[in-house]
């Protein structure tokens, strides 16, 4: 039975309140999109709450903070008719019920004052466009003209009107459908989704913060693959994200074939995702093959090879958040350094571990060292039981190691124990390369495990090798 009544969700102050201030100004308003959604999925009250008032919602926004605890300030978006305010810990948007059309070579829609209807017909899908009343003859009333509970119960994603109108007002809700896809497991309607194929170009208008901020939520959500898989079966992938299409495909040679990288990456993410909510670890699986594409290599004596993919991929990090818009920050770097160093503990775990690499590693590293680990358990794919077992097995040796060795050793974040300034007043130096030299010799000693990672070991030490390198006698 469909409850059609949400009296009890509507308690917050903050809807009385709104109720209030519509009924001063004699208009009507109601409660739409997000928060209906996730009240009717039981995913938890939201904190956005989007309103929608027949008349000015700017009128009503400023009723609203004339009303509320504390007079919040309103921002005003004058040229999408638009007003928000926080009310406590909530933040609300006010709009106006609008009939829309959209531009074609822009997001900005030519507004005209609609009926509640015009406005729900206008938004991207049915489960979006569910309104509650906050008016005082039927106060909480769900209204639901294009069946978006059957959509929420089937698990659909279907727009009010004809996919090809509402995908062409607004291409953003391309990706929104299959990010909403992928956050909520539902399916996007057949005819829906060849909409999204047949207007994939119209992306192009969409800024990339926008995209970035959907690919975010797709990667944040359970399972990446259901959203990854849509991007790419729609053709939108190509489009966003080419170094990642690059990546599908098994050529064949002499009867020798390498995997799909493209589809190991998306098994590599859900593994990732089923451990781990740092955005940018999947971020790093997603993109820590992306080398393998421009440097694969067929070699008649050893096969398929991918020489330097690491290296030549963390480079590619860089071009594609520059590109993207996104932040060039330690983020990025971050990134980078895990896809950097992908290979790294697996090398390790297929031979003897011994301490000098996990010190190695772990130097390497620095902070950084579990997330590379989590990184490299993801990476195992093979459907092979044995296999799966046996690598799965070295990395936890890798991970015993790692913590014996950093609670032995402390090389995490290695600071030299004999300093440049020591060395060079030891021996009367100027700055020069030789105290470089010095300083690289003491650290490797101790990472290779020739002298502990203590201040006398490594005095010692440096008096032999300046003696080695004729600085004294
Ligand atoms: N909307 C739309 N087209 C868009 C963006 C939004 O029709 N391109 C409408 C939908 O009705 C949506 C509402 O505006 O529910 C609010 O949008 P937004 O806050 O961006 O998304 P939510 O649906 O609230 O979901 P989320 O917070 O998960 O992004």
């Amino acid at each position: 039975m469909i409850q059609t009544h949400y009296k009890e969700a509507l308690q917050d102050p903050v809807f009385t309140t709104i109720a209030k201030a519509a009924a001063e100004l004699s208009l009507e308003s109601y409660v739409i999109g997000g928060f209906v959604r996730d009240l009717l999925l039981q995913r938890g009250i939201p904190k956005d709450i989007d309103i929608v008032a027949v008349g000015s919602g700017i009128d009503l926004a400023r009723k609203v903070a004339s009303l509320s605890p504390g007079k919040p300030e309103v921002t005003v978006f004058k040229n999408f008719g638009t007003a928000m305010l926080k009310y406590q810990d909530k933040e609300v948007e006010f709009v106006g019920a609008r009939k829309e059309s959209y531009n074609r070579d822009s997001r900005k829609p030519v507004v005209e004052n609609g009926s509640l209807e015009d406005d729900q017909k206008r938004r991207d899908f049915t489960i979006n466009a569910l309104a509650l009343s906050l008016n005082p003859d039927n106060f909480g009333l769900l209204i639901d003209p294009f069946e978006g509970v059957k959509d929420l119960t089937s698990k659909l994603i279907r727009t009010p009107l004809d996919p090809a109108i509402t995908y062409s007002d607004d291409p953003l809700r391309m990706l929104r459908a299959i990010r909403f896809a992928s956050q909520l497991n539902f399916t996007i309607e057949r005819r829906s989704l060849e909409a999204i194929s047949e207007n994939k170009k119209r992306i192009q208008i969409i800024s990339n913060e926008r995209i970035v901020d959907e690919l975010h939520k797709i990667l944040m959500s359970e399972v990446p693959s259901v959203g990854f898989s849509l991007l790419h079966k729609t053709g939108l992938l190509a489009l966003i994200l080419p170094e990642l299409t690059s990546l599908q495909g098994i050529e064949e040679v002499e009867g020798q074939r390498h995997k799909d990288n493209f589809w190991h990456t998306l098994e590599v993410v859900d593994n990732i995702s089923g451990t781990t909510d740092n955005l940018w670890l999947r971020w790093a699986a997603l993109l820590h093959d992306i080398g393998k594409a421009p440097t694969k290599r067929f070699d008649k004596k050893i096969g398929w090879t991918f020489h330097a993919h690491e290296f030549v991929g963390s480079k590619m990090v860089y071009k594609l958040f520059k590109r993207l818009h996104m932040p060039l920050n330690e983020k990025m770097k971050f990134v980078q350094k895990m896809v950097l160093m992908s290979s790294r503990p697996i090398v390790l775990s297929e031979d003897f571990v011994t301490d000098s690499a996990v010190r190695r590693l772990i130097f390497d590293a620095g902070d950084h060292v579990d997330d590379l680990m989590t990184l490299c358990e993801a990476d195992i794919t093979t459907k092979n039981p044995r296999k799966q077992k046996k690598y799965k097995n070295n990395f936890h040796i890798v991970r015993q190691k790692i913590e014996e060795v950093e609670a032995r050793d402390h090389v995490r974040n290695f600071q030299p124990p004999v300093s440049g300034e020591e060395i060079m007043k030891t021996f009367g130096l100027q700055p020069s390369r030789e105290i470089g030299m010095i300083k690289d010799a003491i650290k490797e000693a101790i990472l290779e495990g020739e002298i502990p990672n203590e201040y006398e070991a490594a005095k010692a030490y440096m008096i032999q090798k300046a003696k080695s390198m004729g600085l004294i006698e």
